[in-house]
């Protein structure tokens, strides 16, 4: 099963994907993650898409596309895909639906995530990782634990994004309004859409993706 999460910064589609990952044995491709490798790899690539993810833009569709294609011409995954940020433009989507096609594989289920934009600011801000494995915490609503370990892999260093800031998000929300917005219309006109409350608990918004999905 090929699915999308879709929806605005801080809406909650890593948390979700890393839960259905250890819930239903699928991939986690998100777009972000790669690109935050890439600027850390030092290769020109990577410098070109670091002053671009810092400001809040969207880096080029040519190099998301490349990336997402890198992935799937290396295979398929038995629990299939989760695609997390991506695709964000309607180019990237036509590119995805022909890649997909290509590799004989097919899109199961959009689910856009709605949420408040007023919650937003705080979901960001107070957001932190594991920088061994990129769980992701929130100082009020999934904090680290009092031992300072990572319950999912024991790390002790948890990091803040460059990008979490009031005045990133800002551009980051309109670039969401203005260029991934219009994905909800696409993906409702080819029967794909499903909607669920993203400003519900963690817990609530993975029953209603379940549900979405079948089974438990
Ligand atoms: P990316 O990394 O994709 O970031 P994003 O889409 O802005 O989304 P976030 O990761 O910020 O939020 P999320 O929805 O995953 O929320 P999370 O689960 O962490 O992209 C970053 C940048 O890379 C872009 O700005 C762009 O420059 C570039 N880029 C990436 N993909 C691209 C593409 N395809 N094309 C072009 N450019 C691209 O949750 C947020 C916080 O809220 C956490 O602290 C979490 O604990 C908490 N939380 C989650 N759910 C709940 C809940 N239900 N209740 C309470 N708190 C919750």
């Amino acid at each position: 099963m090929n699915i999308i999460l879709l929806g605005p910064p801080g809406a909650g589609k890593g948390t979700q994907a890393q839960r259905l990952v250890r819930e239903r044995d699928m991939m986690q491709l998100s777009t972000g993650d790669m690109l935050r490798e890439a600027r850390t790899s030092g290769t020109e690539m990577g410098k070109v898409v670091a002053d671009v993810m810092d400001k809040g833009h969207l880096v080029t569709d040519e190099i998301v596309i490349g990336l997402i294609k890198e992935k799937l011409e290396s295979g398929g995954h038995p629990g299939g895909f989760i695609f997390d940020g991506f695709p964000r433009t309607l180019a990237q989507a036509d590119a995805l639906g022909q890649l997909l096609q290509d590799e004989g594989q097919s899109l199961d289920h959009v689910i856009e995530m709605q949420v408040d934009d007023d919650a937003l600011v705080a979901r960001i801000t107070g957001r932190s990782t594991c920088a061994n494995c990129g769980e992701v915490f929130h100082d009020v609503t999934k904090p680290v634990p009092e031992d300072g370990k990572c319950p999912n892999c024991g790390g002790t260093s948890f990091k803040r994004r460059a990008d979490d800031t009031e005045e990133a998000l800002k551009t980051r929300l309109l670039a969401y309004y203005k260029q991934t917005s219009p994905l909800i219309g696409y993906y409702y006109a080819k029967g794909k859409l499903s909607v669920v409350d993203g400003l519900a608990s963690m817990d609530d918004v993975s029953a209603a993706i379940a549900k979405v999905l079948g089974g438990a």
